[in-house]
């Protein structure tokens, strides 16, 4: 036989060893990431830190506690949101009202972050602390992943020194206040203004002002917040932002007066007895957002701490 027919034998005779090889050294190469479907990619889940990874992480949180409200796709239908009056948030549509840059831009990834730890008070939005940190994280990036990209991208706003309070400061918040807020929150800010009857959201569901005397608020529950709220606006709702066309004097004389004006706590609804034993007091849709969200329920009320 001649040799390179003998060597054509042997590859032959080889070759169904050869395809077996490659068939396993292929899967061992997958696997462990044939969960980990991102789209059309497979992607690493060998490097935790690659932007690839913190999503597919991400989307396995969400997944799991978010999607009953937010829904598939983010766009906030979930399963859950008929019960709810305070829709999910549609993520898609980038209205996202609780952030540190300006009326109109892009949030921040520490945005969301802040809005897993604070919840949104009043609304089926609880704090999240069933999560740890890096889940926090990772899903706050699987968030952001669903906000367009064509806002613009804007330095965050400066929360400047609080000016020590005076009977002048109140009185030019008082001023300020009753020229720029009472309109919709109402002259003497329970939340009645001409405006508030008539007022929508950017899903053309109807809004209204809170009374701010009342305590929670869905953010606004420290002065630095409301400065905050008061500078950004709340996006994809009538609340302007004042951050043009109020000096940051001027929006701490405001802060001041509305914090002045609060009186007690939000009437406490449905939420038995257990809610009146715990020290939270669950308020407005909280408690359906407790039976919707049984994890971060029982992590609220365990009441950890950031
Ligand atoms: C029980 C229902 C429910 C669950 C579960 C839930 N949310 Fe929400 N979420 C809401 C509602 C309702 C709002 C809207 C509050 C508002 O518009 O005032 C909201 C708002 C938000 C906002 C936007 C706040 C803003 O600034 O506009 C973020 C971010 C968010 N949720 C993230 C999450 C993430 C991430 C999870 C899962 C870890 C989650 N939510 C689970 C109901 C829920
Ligand atoms: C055109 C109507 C309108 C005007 C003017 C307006 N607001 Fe609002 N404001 C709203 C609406 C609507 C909401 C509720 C948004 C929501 O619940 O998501 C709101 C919410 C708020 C909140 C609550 C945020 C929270 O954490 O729940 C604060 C604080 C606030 N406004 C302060 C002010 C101040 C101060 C001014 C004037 C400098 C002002 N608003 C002017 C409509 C208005």
């Amino acid at each position: 036989m001649k040799k390179s027919k003998k060597l054509f034998i042997i590859f032959l005779l080889a070759l169904p060893i050869l395809i077996f090889l490659a068939v396993v050294i292929n899967n061992r190469r997958t696997m462990g990431t044939t969960d980990n479907f991102n789209g059309d990619k497979v992607v690493n889940a060998n490097n935790i830190n690659s932007p690839d990874n913190l999503l597919v992480q991400g989307r396995t949180v969400y997944d799991k506690y978010c999607i009953a409200c937010h829904g598939v796709d983010g766009k906030g239908n979930g399963p859950e949101a008929y019960r709810l009056n305070t829709k999910p948030t549609d993520f898609a549509s980038g209205n996202i009202k609780f952030k540190s840059t300006p009326y109109g831009s892009m949030p921040e990834k520490v945005d969301i972050v802040a809005t897993l730890k604070l919840g949104v008070r009043t609304t089926a939005m609880l704090p999240q602390w069933q999560l740890t940190g890096r889940q926090m994280n990772a899903v706050a990036s699987y968030v952001m992943s669903f906000i367009p990209k064509d806002q613009k991208k804007e330095e965050a706003i400066e929360i400047s020194n609080a000016p020590t309070m005076s009977d002048t400061l109140l009185s030019t918040g008082k001023r300020l206040f009753e020229a720029n807020c009472a309109s919709c929150h109402g002259k003497d800010a329970e939340g009645d203004g001409p405006l508030s009857k008539h007022l929508t959201d950017y899903r053309q569901n109807p809004i209204s002002p809170p009374n701010l005397t009342l305590r929670p608020l869905k953010r606004a529950n420290t002065q630095k917040r409301m400065y905050m709220i008061i500078s950004t606006g709340i996006e994809g709702t009538p609340m302007p932002p004042f951050q043009y066309s109020l000096k940051p004097v001027q929006r701490w004389a405001v802060v001041d007066y509305v914090e002045s004006l609060k009186s007690q706590h939000q009437t406490l609804n449905n939420h038995g007895m257990m809610g009146r034993m715990m020290k939270h007091r669950f308020v407005g849709e909280e408690s359906k957002g407790m039976q919707i969200d049984m994890a971060a329920a029982r992590a609220w009320m365990m009441g950890r701490r950031f």
